[in-house]
């Protein structure tokens, strides 16, 4: 892709770009505050900058006059990079806030991408938990009339060396019919999870199509990955929010939920129906049949994995948090209702814990934290945080309720992150103007988990917000209102984009963004505690979650939700939970080192914890009550 530089006018700041890239996008990127009201959506007209050099793609918008176009008057959210240009942010939207104490992080894009374990391993493994033969049979004779079944046994053993195959008797019952069929030349579909099944068998010889899938359970999201298990290569991936979210927002109201009259039977058919949605999307984006896929390997948190195998989880809720089991036994879709894929066997990945499940499992897994030297955070932000510490010779696990703040739940606009919700976010420290970007720079609709911690942080930089959380109202804004809710700033005008009502940021939306704020970092300082470390001993921190993706990490830390360590020990994995379950899809190796990991996991209980109850309440506050924790931050601030 070819690279153009873009200069902004009057800092003389140059950042390069891509043809095609979105300027007001870039401006973001790069620190360059431009006003902007709607998201970037097109509609308030307040983004406009002049083109000095070069010149912008540009939309045709009835915002600029026919004068303003020929001066080289251009909407930033309208405008796409041709070619190398300078362009001048006009007095009043301009600000250059690449010159706070506190940076902008890197661009997604340049972010330290942490999966170079994960393909290593992938690459190295040669040991497929499933994998198809092809036989090709004697029909029977006189003097040779064994059974169809000890016929297949006979084939594995002597053209593959396999003994022992232990058959269902749903296949014994297609056995008769299928060989004779088949002119007695099949594929077996053959799993080794501990002893060696056969799990189907088709006509032909269909060994080049074999597929694992690897699924994400989320409390929120789910996610499918189908697997070429020969080339170990992604054939594609999709996601679908989980069924279960009208049951409840998080764990514990779906374990509530379960406790009703068929309220389990309702989790386990809605989680079904949301998996089976996958597995067609992923199979008409591939062409490929239910038949190829031959392995299925999910990772859940405990809850979810109960739930998708209709355990009763009440029990997990009570204390003293006890699940059903760790390990789960091996299942096939047909025993879940899968029945399209009834024939595949499915591996749910080891629960250690009631509150620390297989998505924890996977994800260290995935990282490699657990063969490495280097001490590690590992974190999962979500409405149930996850939290893992430790290295090759131990590790440490808590989960911490953090509401469902950073998933845009909780906050009076919020909404989860697709295209219009608010995420990259700053404020001109004069004018209190905002410039407010959406994804995809779709009409404003609300704000997202990362667009809020973009927010407050920059809330707090501009003494908007005060370290209690409280705002502040001295300075002279139409932005800054009372309302019958208390104060509210407005982010966006419905006038400016056209929505149907403001959308605003209140104190009960600070507040619950500093209490899961708390929660998270109160959940990393104690396990820290209990090993006798602190923070300046992490060597790594990796964010894991497709949520994690999107998080600035300097707004994160200024808010007190990350640890204030340098910057260039955090990466990111994306999510690890999928990525874990994809490694055990593909080998047997890696399966058992997640049981090991899982066997290997000192989990800490923290919602009967003193200390974390104390710190928890120490962390609301922002950053945090001891400033002395975010020496960077308390710089940025001007706290004493
Ligand atoms: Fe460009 Fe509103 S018109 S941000």
């Amino acid at each position: 892709m070819n690279t153009i530089t873009i200069r902004f006018l009057p800092s003389g700041k140059t950042v390069a770009a891509h043809i095609g890239d979105n300027l007001l996008q870039i401006a973001l990127d790069a620190g360059v505050h431009i006003n902007a009201s709607c998201g970037g959506s097109g509609t308030c007209g307040k983004c406009k900058v002049i083109v000095q050099e070069g010149e912008l793609s540009h939309e045709a918008s009835a915002l600029l006059s026919d004068d303003e176009y020929q001066s080289g008057i251009r909407l930033a959210c309208r405008a796409a990079l041709t070619n190398d240009v300078t362009v001048a942010v006009p007095s009043g939207s301009l600000k250059d806030i690449a010159g706070a104490p506190v940076p902008r992080s890197v661009p997604h894009a340049a972010r330290r991408i942490s999966q170079q374990f994960a393909e290593e391993v992938m690459r190295a493994a040669s040991d497929p938990p499933a994998r198809k033969v092809h036989l090709k049979l004697s029909p029977p004779r006189s003097d040779d009339n064994i059974s169809d079944m000890e016929r297949v046994r006979r084939g594995l053993r002597r053209d593959y060396g396999i003994r022992d195959v232990q058959f269902g008797l749903p296949l014994v019952k297609q056995l008769p019919r299928l060989l004779r069929a088949s002119k007695f030349t099949v594929t077996g579909a053959l799993v080794d999870d501990g002893c060696m099944r056969i799990t189907a068998l088709e006509s032909g010889d269909t060994t080049s199509t074999q597929c694992a899938l690897a699924l994400d359970i989320g409390t929120t999201s789910l996610w499918g990955r189908l697997i070429d298990i020969t080339s170990k290569r992604i054939l594609t991936e999709a996601s679908a929010y989980n069924p279960q979210i009208p049951y409840g927002d998080d764990i514990i109201s779906r374990i509530i939920f379960s406790q009703r009259q068929d309220g389990l039977a309702k989790l386990q058919t809605a989680i079904s129906s949301g998996v089976l949605q996958l597995i067609n999307e992923l199979l008409a984006a591939t062409g490929r049949t239910a038949y190829d896929i031959a392995y299925i390997a999910a990772a859940g948190n405990t809850v979810m994995t109960h739930t998708l195998l209709g355990i009763d989880p009440t029990y997990i809720r009570e204390a003293p948090y006890v699940p059903a089991a760790n390990t789960m036994p091996l299942v096939t879709g047909a025993d879940l209702g899968w029945n399209i894929v009834g024939h595949a066997p499915v591996r749910c990945l080891p629960c250690p814990a009631s509150y620390v499940g297989g998505d924890i499992v996977a994800g260290v897994l995935s990282s490699g934290m657990h063969r490495s030297n280097a001490l590690t955070l590992y974190i999962d932000i979500g409405t149930n945080g996850e939290i893992v510490l430790g290295n090759k010779d131990w590790l440490m696990a808590a989960a911490c309720s953090a509401g469902p703040a950073f998933e845009g739940g909780g906050l009076c606009c919020g909404m989860r992150a697709v295209p219009g919700a608010i995420e990259g976010f700053s404020i001109d420290d004069e004018t209190l103007e905002p410039m407010v970007v959406t994804i995809d720079r779709a009409v404003a609709q609300g704000i997202c988990g990362s667009g809020a911690i973009n927010i407050l942080a920059e809330c707090m930089r501009t003494g908007l917000v005060d370290r209690s959380g409280r705002l502040n109202d001295i300075r002279d804004s139409k932005r800054m209102r009372r309302t019958d809710n208390g104060l509210e700033y407005v982010l966006v005008f419905a006038e400016d984009t056209g929505a149907p009502h403001d959308i605003v940021l209140r104190e009960a939306d600070i507040e619950n963004l500093i209490r899961a704020k708390a929660a998270m970092f109160a959940g990393y300082h104690c396990l820290l505690e209990k090993a006798g470390l602190g923070f300046h001993d992490i060597e790594q921190v990796i964010i894991a979650g497709a949520f994690g993706d999107y998080i600035d990490v300097e707004k994160a830390i200024a808010i007190g939700l990350l640890p204030d360590i340098p910057r260039e020990r955090y990466v990111f994995i994306g999510n690890g939970s999928l990525l874990g379950a994809q490694l055990v899809s593909l080998s047997r190796a890696l399966l058992d080192e997640a049981m090991s990991i899982a066997g290997k996991i000192t989990t800490i209980e923290l919602s009967d914890d003193r200390s974390f109850t104390d710190k928890y309440i120490a962390g609301l506050f922002l950053p945090h009550t001891h400033i002395d924790l975010f020496p960077t931050v308390r710089a940025w601030i001007g706290a004493s």
